[in-house]
C-alpha cells in the first residue's frame, strides 16, 4: 500500500517534513488538517454559528473541499479550493486557527471527513499527516510517525512563518495559542491526538527539518 502516517501537535512541522518525504519518494502529499480547515473557513464564510453541531457537519457533508497539487511556488504544500475560492492561505488565518479545534471535535464533521481521507490513503503512495492518520484513518499504514517538539518551539517556528510573510505576530499570544488548541486536540472525546502504539516517535527540538526527513525515509527502507 505505501501509505506513510505522520501525526503530531499543531506546528510541529508535520506539513513541512511531510510534503518533502512524499516528494522525495514521488508520493502524493496530503495535509488532512486543510479539510477540517476548509469546512470553519466555509462556516464562517456563511455565518454558520460554530457551536451549531449540526450546521457544521452538515457543511462537511455537503461541500466539496478540493486539495490539489500546489499551483503557486509561495510557500503552499497544496491548494485548497473551495466554491471556486483558492482558500489556501486564508484557511490559516487566525479566525481560523481559533474555530477549528471545536470544528475538528464535532463526530459528523469527523465521519465526513475521515471516510474522504481514508479513500485517498488506501491508494497508496501517499504521505498523509494529521492528528489520527495512525489511530483512525489507515491505521494499516507501512510506516507511522508521530513527530513532536515542545510548545515554545512550535509557537517560535509559528511566529517566524508568520513574520516571514510580512505579517505582524506576537510571539506570547502564539504560545497561548498552541498550548489551548493541544489541550483540545488531545482531550477531546473522539479520535485525540495520540501516538498510534506502533508510531516511532521523533522529537524534533533539536533537529533540524533535514534531520527528520532522513530519519522517516531511512525508516521507510526498513
Ligand atoms: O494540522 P492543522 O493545524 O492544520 O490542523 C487543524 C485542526 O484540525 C487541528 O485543530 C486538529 C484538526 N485535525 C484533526 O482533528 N484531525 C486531523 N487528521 C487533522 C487535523
Amino acid at each position: 500500500m505505501n501509505t506513510i502516517a505522520i501525526d503530531g501537535p499543531a506546528a510541529s512541522g508535520k506539513s513541512t517534513v511531510g510534503s518533502k518525504v512524499a516528494n522525495a519518494l514521488g508520493y502524493l502529499f496530503f495535509d488532512t488538517g486543510v479539510m477540517y480547515r476548509a469546512v470553519t473557513w466555509t462556516a464562517l464564510k456563511h455565518k454558520v454559528n460554530i457551536s451549531d453541531e449540526g450546521a457544521v457537519s452538515a457543511i462537511a457533508k455537503d461541500i466539496p473541499i478540493d486539495v490539489q497539487p500546489p499551483s503557486t511556488d509561495d510557500g503552499r504544500s497544496s491548494d485548497v479550493v473551495v466554491e471556486g475560492e483558492d482558500i489556501t492561505w486564508a484557511c490559516r488565518k487566525p479566525e481560523v486557527d481559533a474555530n477549528v479545534s471545536a470544528v475538528a471535535s464535532y463526530a459528523g464533521v469527523r465521519a465526513a471527513l475521515s471516510e474522504q481521507q481514508r479513500r485517498i490513503g488506501l491508494r497508496g503512495k501517499v504521505v498523509m499527516v494529521g492528528r489520527d492518520i495512525g489511530t483512525v484513518v489507515i491505521p494499516e499504514a507501512n510506516l507511522k510517525v508521530y513527530l513532536d517538539a515542545s510548545a515554545e518551539e512550535r509557537a517560535k517556528r509559528r511566529y517566524d512563518e508568520i513574520i516571514a510573510r510580512g505579517e505582524d505576530a506576537d510571539y506570547a499570544e502564539i504560545l497561548t495559542k498552541v498550548k489551548e488548541r493541544d489541550h483540545v486536540d488531545s482531550t477531546r472525546a473522539l479520535s485525540p491526538l495520540r501516538p498510534a502504539d506502533d508510531a516511532v516517535i521523533i522529537d524534533s527540538d533539536n533537529l533540524d527539518i533535514n534531520q527528520v526527513i532522513e530519519k522517516i525515509l531511512a525508516l521507510n527502507t526498513r
